[in-house]
């Protein structure tokens, strides 16, 4: 194993496990939303080996903001604009979400590129919410796997230009997200295998180096997202080498999520 892959796995090692809730256009109400976060909370909030971030629809923050106790479980956003402020009918910006009480936000996420959502819009929000301050949780992964392995310069492409321009000096708080396309959300039949993903977080990895250095490569956190479940985390974090997930479906649920939380903390 080269020498670099050791050090990166004794450093990893020590951190902790960040787990994102990405509940998207879920729950209906402010009501479900509190009752959803104090579930997860009531465990989240003991566990010392996991950092949990809650992500709801933008419009239940402000509420939630209220609740949250202490930096375990904390919350974030699934999508800002990278203006501060201005003409731009129907988005919020980052201050705003700030004020909101997000401390990390999502860019990039499958649902969105497939909306339109561009490698340079990804960068230019990922640059900005970085210079507020606050975590970003950047999004890639293939839309299939083909034979010919071309997914792998998709991904290099994809990340490449969704960190161009991002300052060095910001990647203490940049997250990145592999998530498998056709294994995100309801459509998804199955997720990736821990064996899979251990060699594409490595992947990344390497990409990272070029993009920055390789000190930075080895403490950006890379999460796994794509039909995680109580089943399949432990898998994914002792055999992936995954340093957190991003979760979907399984979020919704505050007894199965808080399953996944536990799993992870136990892991040493
Ligand atoms: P899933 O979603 O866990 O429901 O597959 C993951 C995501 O969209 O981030």
């Amino acid at each position: 194993m080269a020498v670099w892959i050791v050090v990166y796995l004794c450093i990893m090692k020590k951190q902790k496990k960040i787990i994102v809730a990405n509940w998207k256009m879920n729950p209906q109400s402010v009501g479900e939303a509190v009752k959803l976060f104090e579930g997860i909370k009531k465990t989240a909030s003991t566990l010392r080996n996991v950092q949990s971030v809650v992500c709801p629809p933008s419009i239940f923050l402000s509420d939630l903001q209220k609740l949250v106790g202490g930096h375990r479980c904390v919350l974030g956003a699934q999508n800002t604009h990278h203006e501060t402020s201005g003409s731009f009918t129907g988005e919020i910006g980052i201050a705003q979400l700030k004020k909101a009480g997000a401390k990390y936000i999502i860019t990039g996420h499958s649902e969105r590129r497939s909306a339109g959502e561009t490698n340079e819009d990804v960068a230019k929000k990922t640059t900005a919410i970085l210079k507020n301050g606050l975590h970003a949780i950047v999004c890639v992964g293939e839309i299939e796997r083909d034979e010919h392995a071309e997914y792998l310069s998709f991904i290099r492409k994809e990340l490449e230009e969704s960190l161009s321009g991002v300052p060095q000096k910001y990647a203490e708080k940049l997250i990145i997200a592999y998530e498998p396309v056709w294994a995100v959300g309801v459509k998804s039949t199955k997720a990736d295998t821990p064996e899979d993903a251990v060699e594409m977080i490595l992947f990344i990895r390497k990409i990272l180096t070029g993009i920055f250095n390789k000190k930075i490569a080895f403490e950006v956190p890379v999460l796994y997202g794509g039909s995680v479940n109580r089943k399949n985390a432990h898998s994914f974090i002792v055999t992936g080498e995954v340093d957190g997930f991003l979760i979907g479906r399984a979020s919704l649920d505050a007894k199965h999520f808080c399953e996944i939380l536990d799993t992870v903390n136990n892991i040493r």
